[in-house]
């Protein structure tokens, strides 16, 4: 058999954990399977002092990455950090001294992939990281590898479990956002800040991973749009439910030609839609290839042990060598165009659900229906329960739209929020479908 690859783990808290029992646990068929031993050698932390699992105390635990990296028994780093600023320290120095890399750090990706791509080609080294999207789920395989002869022309996912968890609990078990959040943070879903999570930051970091895979653009802050679950209103999930919808934060790529726009923001899903049923931390990406139609990816998107099962993937492709050749010819964050360019998504074609809270007196909705009317689009449907108690807060009317383009929509509801008869910011969100 080949010699061992050593590893190590710089950042060891929920993912690295779960790393270090499958490396312990099933170490005779990750050496079958890899054609030689996978053996951690090193574990970096922040504190030493902490109490750690069994798994990792059969490591050298430390606080040096320096350390860790020097080692020639050390094969490969594994970043998990998480963060931009140690971790992209610790990546770079793990090139530059020869190591290849295994991370599930997309935000670094996002911020840092050109630079960093760069300077593992220069030292002739791998970065991989299926766990960087969708946890468990292989996504990034799927989308460098299995449909290498397509052209993708559409891409749709549910890229974050922690907010596919709080609105799952909150219109399944009724709980409220907090004490979702509180739980998806206890499960080990959530990231260190999980602001990002809940703003839809995490999901446009994803994103901006596929979207260089798919399309071979590389988004810089900003220019993703991105909306994110933390203004979700418990009134807005009851409509959509009335109405037949579920609200799912969805991250979607949409092309026209050479134009590509990206966003992250909820949306309305009819409740049979493949991606309407994806629940609790669960994620689903849905890719169109000009070849191959229409494909569905699904499972555990964030968590210790799933996460884990895709960290350790990368390292069976570096034991085997697969990964070599596979970074070789992808050309990732290179240079190299590809063709696309992004495109704000002011051109993007959707319907609308529009909830207004507005005074109950005569001719609100005339002046309502004839602002969108001024930017052609028409209405689908209208609600105002006749219950609806008046209060300082207004009625709640919810209107859907035909199919529009989401500039013009917009335009439609900045004249709309200046009425005087409408008395809270409107709320809306695109519906797929
Ligand atoms: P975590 O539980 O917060 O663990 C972070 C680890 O990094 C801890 O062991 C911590 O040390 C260590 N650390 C922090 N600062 C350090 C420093 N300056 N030097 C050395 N070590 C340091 O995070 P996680 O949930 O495992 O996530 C790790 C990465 O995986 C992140 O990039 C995250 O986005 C990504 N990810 C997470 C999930 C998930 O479900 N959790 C899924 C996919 C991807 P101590 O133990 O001493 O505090
Ligand atoms: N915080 C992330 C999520 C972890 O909830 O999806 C998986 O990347």
């Amino acid at each position: 058999m080949a010699e061992v690859l050593g590893v190590a783990l710089v950042g060891c808290g929920t993912v690295g954990t779960g790393v270090a029992r499958i490396l312990r646990d099933h170490s005779d068929r990750l050496a079958q399977r890899g054609g030689r031993a996978v053996e951690l050698r090193h574990v970096v932390v922040r504190d030493a002092g902490k109490p750690r699992d069994a798994a990792v105390l059969g490591a050298l635990v430390g606080t040096s990455s320096e350390v860790a990296i020097a080692d020639p028994a050390v094969h490969v780093v594994v970043e998990l950090v998480g963060g931009t600023t140690v971790a992209r320290g610790v990546v770079l120095a793990a090139l530059a001294a020869g190591k290849h890399v295994v991370t599930a750090n997309k935000a670094l990706l996002a911020a840092h992939g050109p630079e960093i791509f760069e300077a593992a080609r220069k030292a002739e080294r791998v970065v991989c990281f299926e766990a960087a999207v969708a946890g468990g789920v292989p996504i990034i395989r799927a989308l460098a590898e299995s449909l290498a002869a397509n052209q993708v022309t559409a891409l749709q996912g549910i890229l974050n479990g922690t907010s596919n968890f709080i609105l799952t609990a909150m219109a399944d078990r009724g709980v409220s956002y907090a004490d979702a959040l509180g739980e998806a943070q206890r499960l080990g879903y959530a990231e260190a800040d999980p602001t990002l999570d809940v703003d839809g930051s995490d999901a446009a970091h994803k994103l901006a991973v596929l979207a260089q895979i798919a399309f071979g653009v590389t988004p810089k802050s900003g220019d993703i749009e991105k909306v994110g679950i933390d203004r979700v209103q418990a009134t807005d999930i009851r409509f959509a439910r009335e109405l037949g919808y579920t609200i799912k934060l969805l991250a979607e790529a949409w092309t026209d030609g050479p134009e590509v726009a990206l966003h992250v923001a909820p949306v309305l899903l009819r409740h049979t839609d493949m991606l309407a049923q994806v629940r609790g931390a669960h994620n689903a990406i849905q890719v169109t290839g000009d070849i191959v139609g229409e494909t569905l990816y699904q499972g555990p998107g964030a968590g210790m042990m799933p996460t884990a099962s895709s960290v350790v993937a990368d390292l069976l492709d570096l034991a085997v060598g697969r990964a070599q050749r596979t970074f070789a010819a992808a050309k990732l964050w290179s240079t190299a165009p590809r063709g696309f360019t992004l495109t704000p998504s002011e051109k993007v074609r959707s319907r609308f659900y529009l909830r207004l809270s507005v005074a109950d007196q005569p001719g609100v909705l005339a002046e309502v229906c004839r602002m969108l009317a001024e930017q052609g689009i028409s209405i689908a449907s209208v609600i105002q329960h006749e219950e609806s108690a008046t209060t300082a807060h207004g009625v709640p009317l919810v209107i859907m739209t035909h199919t529009a383009e989401t500039g013009r929509f917009r335009a439609a509801v900045r004249h709309i929020a200046g009425l005087p008869s409408v008395v809270e910011p409107p709320v809306y969100y695109s519906v797929a479908g």
